[in-house]
């Protein structure tokens, strides 16, 4: 069949749904491939799908005279056709002349069905590639036979068998610029083959093409005699895959629960791997419960069976407790549950990952705070060498541990690529900073168990006629944070509050001399005086914390860490001029002279509270106003004896 459907959003939008089912019922008997294609940016990725879309004979006319059209006002290669406008790419890649998302699309030949990722070879965009390469079960790495394997290569062949892609096609293009010389392509495919040999790969084809002229992709050209191997699409329709979804453990994560009245109750979802028939014993992951199917039900009425990929709707013979997030298994074959996981982590996000900020965390329907415990290593992508660093930049790639909130429920990536894989997502920006893929689970989180004291917190607070509360100071160094709090304590120690003052210099001078000031240590200072806030809290005191504590991400965290309305975000303002100015302890002339590294305001961020519980400007007021108008603010009438208001110290 000549035809081609793109499964591109862009496109998708504007087909009838009835036409692309049809066509795709009469390709169902058509074994399927999934491939990726990589490279970098220039190496003619984009003309090499559009070769194969063309030469095989599978575009529509129209889309053919609009290229013809393209060809002659954005096109690169004079009045011949670019096939690289070909892939519908945004408005931004023709003007930039970089790929900026991965595109989607479907073609057949009379062999087989094909699905292509195609993604961006511009470094910033490694993220689109792994996004791409998931699901993926081939992989054409793109090297342009004059540069042979660079950087990019190295990344792309590494990110795709970290993420499982088992076959590898090495396309050695633009063969007709180096005089199709042999020699150069022997010479590319060893040194491939040297530094992918840790790989794992089932497979790896080298092939000498040329995109731009057609030699080797569908046809074999004449310019290529020395080689006997396949040409491209001949690889692509031959090669064996071998992938049963079906014959895996059963995974059906519950998307959300179908109640349209008191009389039905079923699970909704699409089964990840396994199968799952009417009768079977299940097991609800997390909880243990355990049920029968009792029906199988989907939009076109009920069946016996579904198995990985169907949409179904479950209903159990018994009434169990089942949520969004769980995981309804099978009892011979659990996934793992744990809130402490080892992970690679491939980072994309602009602004690094620290260790030990908070983040949301995706796996299939459940969603949980997670923050990173320790980055192991990163991998340095040129000799694949484990390096110790304390932060992951823009495209990197790092083995860490992660600890969630509540306990997971997950498989290893290397066992499910769906229950194996997660993201990350910044709780402020909303943007996925991170791809996951779990190597294992970490035992230990697992048998620690909360124990619920008799004398709480409640009881605690009550003895000391207070509520417990944490009243959290932050502002530049020399913004008078300290000062201020340190006459809050004092009036509220004369009025008989049970209080404690926790101060960055001085819990830097005990437990955290080990930190300095990079941005991941001013996140652990934080985290660890967050969990200490948060015990003193459970004392019943009423806590004082003065940190700079510069970023919005760690103050957020230690809010969610206590009761709702304990914790108090005082914003001391004070204009770095004024602070720089006053000078105290001497550390601005330091720092602008350059002997201190990462000094607040002048070297290093200071984040601005967006939304303080009190927001003092110390232009505006004393001192002493200060501190009461806090007390007022904070604490209210608890803070204040009306009979004693007028106290002094
Ligand atoms: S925080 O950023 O990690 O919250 P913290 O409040 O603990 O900082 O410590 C700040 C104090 O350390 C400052 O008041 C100052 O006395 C001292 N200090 C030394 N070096 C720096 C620096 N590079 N930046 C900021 N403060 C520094």
């Amino acid at each position: 069949m000549n035809q081609a459907v793109s499964l591109s959003p862009a496109i998708d939008a504007g087909t009838p749904a009835s036409a692309l089912s049809n066509y795709l019922a009469a390709q169902q008997e058509k074994s399927f491939l999934r491939f990726i294609t990589c490279g970098s940016v220039d190496d003619g990725k984009s003309t090499l799908i559009g070769r194969l879309l063309y030469d095989t004979k599978l575009i529509f006319e129209d889309q053919l005279s609009a290229l013809e059209r393209d060809s002659k006002r954005h096109g690169t290669v004079g009045e011949e056709i670019d096939f690289a406008l070909l892939l519908d790419g945004l408005q931004a890649e023709r003007e930039q002349g970089i790929t900026i998302d991965v595109a989607y699309r479907f073609f057949a030949t009379d062999k087989r069905k094909f699905i292509v990722a195609d993604t961006p070879g511009h470094e910033q965009y490694t993220r689109n590639m792994a996004t791409g390469a998931s699901n993926c079960d081939l992989a054409v790495i793109l090297v342009d036979a004059r540069h042979g394997i660079v950087t990019q290569t190295r990344r792309h062949s590494f990110i795709n068998s970290l993420i499982g892609v088992r076959h590898v096609v090495l396309a050695i293009n633009k063969i007709d610029l180096v005089d199709h010389d042999q020699t150069v392509f022997d010479r590319i495919v060893a040194d491939y083959e040297q530094f992918a040999s840790g790989f794992d790969f089932d497979s790896i084809t080298a092939i000498p093409l040329s995109a731009r002229f057609g030699d080797n992709v569908v046809e074999r050209g004449p310019n290529l005699d020395w080689y006997d191997g396949p040409t491209l699409l001949s690889h692509l329709e031959n090669i064996e895959i071998s992938k049963d979804e079906s014959a895996r453990p059963l995974r059906f994560p519950v998307q959300w629960v179908n109640r349209p009245n008191l009389d039905f109750r079923g699970f909704s979802g699409t089964v990840s791997s396994g199968r799952v028939s009417v009768g079977d014993e299940i097991v609800v992951a997390k909880s243990g419960k355990t049920s029968r199917i009792k029906d199988i039900v989907t939009f076109d009425g009920s069946q016996q069976d579904a198995e990985a990929g169907e949409a179904v709707t479950l209903t159990l013979e018994d009434e169990i407790d089942i949520s969004r997030g769980d995981i309804i298994t099978q009892p011979d074959h659990r996934p793992h549950i744990s809130n402490q996981i080892a992970a690679h982590l491939i980072w994309m996000d602009d602004a690094p990952l620290l260790a030990g900020r908070s983040y949301v965390l995706k796996i299939g329907s459940q969603e949980v705070n997670a923050s990173i415990t320790t980055i192991k290593h990163k991998v340095e992508i040129n000799s694949f060498a484990h390096e110790a660093a304390s932060k992951l930049g823009l495209n990197e790639i790092g083995f860490c541990n992660l600890s969630t909130s509540s306990p997971i429920v997950f498989d290893k990536y290397e066992e499910d690529r769906q229950t194996g894989s997660f993201i990350l997502i910044d709780r402020f920006t909303n943007q996925t900073v991170a791809a996951g893929l779990v190597w294992f689970g970490l035992g230990r989180g697992e048998n620690l168990v909360w124990h619920n004291l008799d004398v709480d917190k409640k009881a605690r607070s009550e003895q000391k006629h207070q509520k417990a509360k944490v009243l959290w100071f932050t502002g530049l160094s020399g913004s008078g944070k300290s000062t201020i709090a340190n006459l809050v304590e004092k009036k509220l120690h004369a009025v008989g509050k049970h209080t404690y003052l926790l101060d960055g210099d001085n819990v830097r001078h005990g437990l955290n001399k080990d930190l300095g000031f990079s941005d991941e240590d001013r996140v652990e200072n934080i985290r660890r005086v967050g969990e200490v806030a948060k015990l003193m809290a459970d004392a019943g005191l009423i806590t004082l914390v003065s940190f700079i504590s510069p970023f919005q991400a760690e103050r957020d965290l230690v809010r969610g860490m206590l009761d709702e309305d304990e914790f108090a975000e005082i914003f001391i303002d004070t204009p770095l001029e004024v602070c720089e100015e006053r000078d105290p302890k001497g550390l601005y002339g330091k720092a602008r002279k350059g002997e201190i590294a990462n000094f607040t305001g002048i070297s290093s961020p200071y984040e601005a509270p967006a939304n303080p519980d009190v927001h003092v400007k110390t232009t505006e007021r004393n001192a002493e106003d200060a501190a009461l108008h806090i007390i007022r603010e904070v604490l209210g009438e608890d803070g204040i004896d009306p009979d004693l208001a007028d106290f002094t110290i």
